[in-house]
């Protein structure tokens, strides 16, 4: 059995589409065939990716496009851009206005020190950058979605809505409120066809988290202990993830979040442990 993934005569919409995990998304809805509209807040990324994918898609008969949206996504100005060429785009490359597939991508993990210590800007600050854009693009782009009776969403979250993470605790709250939105979401829209996911990821491999710099001064074996999979993620792990979860494989998944992690959450935290003092050396409950 073969089984393939095409994306051909979809249009899709990335929010920070252009480097670390976004550009990995959008590098594999772009293999897929998928027609992208890339937003991104940096005009070199934005640049490289979207002549990457040109490149990439003139190797291909069929003919899917690219464009691009150059702006912060907190922004509302940025956000009606969006929009907009979105529908121009989709006319153009689909010869209709449509939105199937929407990735609300952007957020920063951004420390500010125990709870005791930050202050209502801050945590103002968070919810802008995590999931106030989550709320507006979504709101945004889901009437067309509903009016279509069909799409597919999906939010990037982190492991942390699962997990504490010290010195970021709005950080936590707020992509927990990822998690919790994306589950109604789907259960409100799931008679309109609209399957509604998202992804948990840990360990990315980005501007955000690079591995050279979380390593730095420490023994590089080290990520070995810190995750079951002995590496760091790269952005196409995650990309392939979402891949899947906007493709037809996923047609009977909706209101789920997947742990993009290379198994850190599966591991508790005892995995690293266990793998320095060895797996017999359990403790003695008795
Ligand atoms: N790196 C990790 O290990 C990790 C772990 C868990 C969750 N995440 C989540 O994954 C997502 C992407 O993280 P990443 O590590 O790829 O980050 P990154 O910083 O490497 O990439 C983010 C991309 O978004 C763009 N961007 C940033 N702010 C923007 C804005 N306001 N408007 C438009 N574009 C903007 C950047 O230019 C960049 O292209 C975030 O939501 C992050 O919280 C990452």
């Amino acid at each position: 059995m073969t089984v393939e993934i095409s994306l051909e005569g979809k249009v899709a919409v990335i929010t920070g589409g252009a480097a670390g995990i976004g550009s990995g998304i959008s590098r594999l809805l772009a293999e897929a065939g998928a027609n992208l509209v890339i937003n991104d807040i940096s005009k070199d990324y934005l640049e490289e990716i979207v002549t990457d994918i040109e490149k990439q898609n003139a190797k291909k008969s069929g003919g899917a496009k690219v464009a691009s949206v150059l702006g912060d996504i907190r922004e509302p100005e940025t956000l009606d851009r969006l929009k907009q060429t979105a529908l121009d785009f989709s006319k153009q490359s689909v010869g209709k206005e449509q939105v199937d597939i929407l990735i609300n991508n952007v957020g920063d993990y951004r420390p500010s020190g125990r709870f005791v210590e930050t202050d209502e800007e801050q945590w103002m600050a968070q919810f802008e950058i995590t999931l106030k854009h989550v709320f507006s693009c979504t709101r945004a782009f889901l009437p067309m979605m509903v009016e279509a009776q069909s799409g597919a969403i999906v939010n990037n979250a982190t492991v942390e809505a699962f997990r504490a993470c010290p010195n970021n605790s709005a950080y936590t709250a707020f992509n927990a409120g990822i998690v919790a939105f994306t589950k109604t979401l789907a259960i409100e829209h799931g008679k309109d066809n609209i399957r509604v996911n998202a992804i948990a990821p840990d360990m990315a491999n980005t501007l955000q988290t690079p591995a050279d710099a979380m390593l730095r001064g420490r023994d590089p074996e080290l990520i070995k202990s810190w995750v079951p999979l002995g590496r760091f993620g790269e952005p196409i792990d995650y990309g392939r993830v979402v891949l899947f979860l906007v493709s037809d494989l996923a047609g009977f998944m909706t209101g789920q979040t997947l742990m993009v992690d290379g198994g850190t959450m599966a591991s508790s935290g005892w995995y690293g442990r266990y793998q320095k003092e060895g797996w017999t050396n359990l403790p003695d409950l008795n």
